[in-house]
């Protein structure tokens, strides 16, 4: 597994997300309710970046172009138009700095 750093924990604030621009595919990255989250950026209906969605409390993430809601923790769409799942990542937090780890 590669391990990609993300930020620093002070650095994303619960209730935002943040864009990592890696290979093979941009990772956007959550903090829902002080705990982190990571899906691919690209929405899996079209051409959206998640990062950019609407965070809800309770662990759901809309798609800001045709506002299909995903499950952060495990990428499952929730509503149409989206059918298709965001594959996830774990991510691990050590000495207040954040990682994601790509299969
Ligand atoms: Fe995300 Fe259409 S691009 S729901």
């Amino acid at each position: 597994m590669e391990k990609i750093f993300v930020c620093s924990k002070n650095d994303l604030p619960e209730g935002e997300a943040i864009k990592v621009d890696c290979q093979p595919e941009a990772i956007a990255v959550f903090n829902i309710g002080g705990s982190f989250h990571a899906m691919n950026d690209k929405c899996s209906h079209g051409n959206a970046s998640m990062s950019e969605g609407y965070i809800e409390e309770d662990g759901k993430v809309e798609c800001p172009l045709h506002s299909a809601l995903f499950c952060v923790k495990t990428g499952k769409p929730l509503c149409l138009p989206a059918t298709d799942p965001i594959a996830t990542h774990p991510v691990v937090v050590e000495n207040d700095s954040i990682y994601v780890l790509l299969k």
